[in-house]
């Protein structure tokens, strides 16, 4: 069984629910207490094992770029001013030299078309997908759960979590089939289901393990839910070759790809950070109370 080492990144997105503060900046790089919500997905899958990250970006994404590079100008002045303790931490975050890819999905025609674009950098080996708008928070991280199913069944995974019936339209959805370690085999997959034609309430979260066959069948670039190009279209006609498992994520997950989930994860990780939680505690209590919201 071949290792996973690779991980693809789409973040090609423009961002629009957070515009005007996406106009200039990736929303990728929008920040969730002090780190960009891309270091989080990136430390997720480094945590999983991955040795190299492949970003699919596109017009305006610069900044990520640079956010993975070494800023020699900047380590120079942390050290000068002895600065060690972020200057290490900074340094610790950092991919080693060659570690990171990064391709343009040029046009902006669905994610199956941006996990497409990056074939040629993945290759002929199984990869991570992460979807970089999921803050997935538990220990062990989501992904290192699904590389160790992934070692025990083969095959692809994908991690699932429940919704709320009324709910499927805005997700994949899968169906359950028999039980197997954490999860269970997928026996249907549907990309944003009403609720009365949805196999089941299991979500796709947005953390995946493929196998790279799945890039012949994005190859012809059939169009589905929306008019996009959809990865869970390609991955139920590889189901028809290949199996599919579902990992049961039970952490915590934030979706910043909306304003609520990310002022969510804003609050929830100020209060987790010791050095920050009284105050921001304190702050909050105070607030409710002025406002007649407690
Ligand atoms: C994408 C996937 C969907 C998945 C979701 C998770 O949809 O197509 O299957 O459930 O991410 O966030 P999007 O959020 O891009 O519409």
């Amino acid at each position: 069984m071949k290792k996973i080492r690779k991980a693809v990144l789409p973040v090609a997105g423009l961002g629009t629910r957070f515009l005007p503060a996406t106009k200039a900046l990736p929303k990728e790089m929008l920040t969730v207490v002090d780190k960009p919500i891309i270091q989080y997905v990136v430390d997720e899958a480094r945590e999983a094992g991955i040795e190299h990250f492949i970003f699919v970006t596109g017009r305006n994404k610069t900044a990520i770029e640079d956010h993975f590079d070494v800023a020699v100008e900047l380590y120079d002045t942390l050290s000068r001013r002895g600065k060690t303790e972020i200057l290490e931490r900074l340094q610790a975050l950092q991919p080693e030299p060659g570690q990171t890819s990064y391709t343009r999905q040029q046009v902006p025609l669905g994610l199956g078309h941006a996990v497409w674009c990056a074939r040629e950098l993945v290759g002929d080996e199984p990869f991570a997908l992460l979807l970089p708008d999921m803050i997935m928070q538990s220990e062990p991280g989501c992904m290192k759960e699904m590389v160790e199913l992934y070692e025990r069944t083969g095959g692809n995974v994908l991690a699932v979590e429940e919704c709320d019936p009324s709910q499927t339209h805005k997700y994949g959805i899968v169906g359950r089939g028999k039980n197997a370690h954490s999860g269970f085999e997928i026996t249907a997959m549907v990309e944003k289901p009403k609720p009365e034609d949805a196999p089941s309430n299991f979500y796709i979260n947005g953390r995946y393990i493929l196998q790279p066959e799945i890039f012949s069948l994005l190859e012809d670039q059939e169009t589905g839910a929306g008019g996009e190009i959809q990865i869970t279209d390609a991955m139920l006609r590889l189901h028809a070759k290949q199996p599919f498992f579902a990992h049961i994520y039970r952490g915590r997950t934030f979706d910043c790809g909306s304003p609520e989930g990310f002022i969510k994860a804003n609050i929830a990780l100020a209060l987790q950070q010791e050095s920050l939680k009284p105050q921001v505690l304190g702050f909050l209590k105070d607030f409710l109370d002025e406002e007649g919201l407690a």
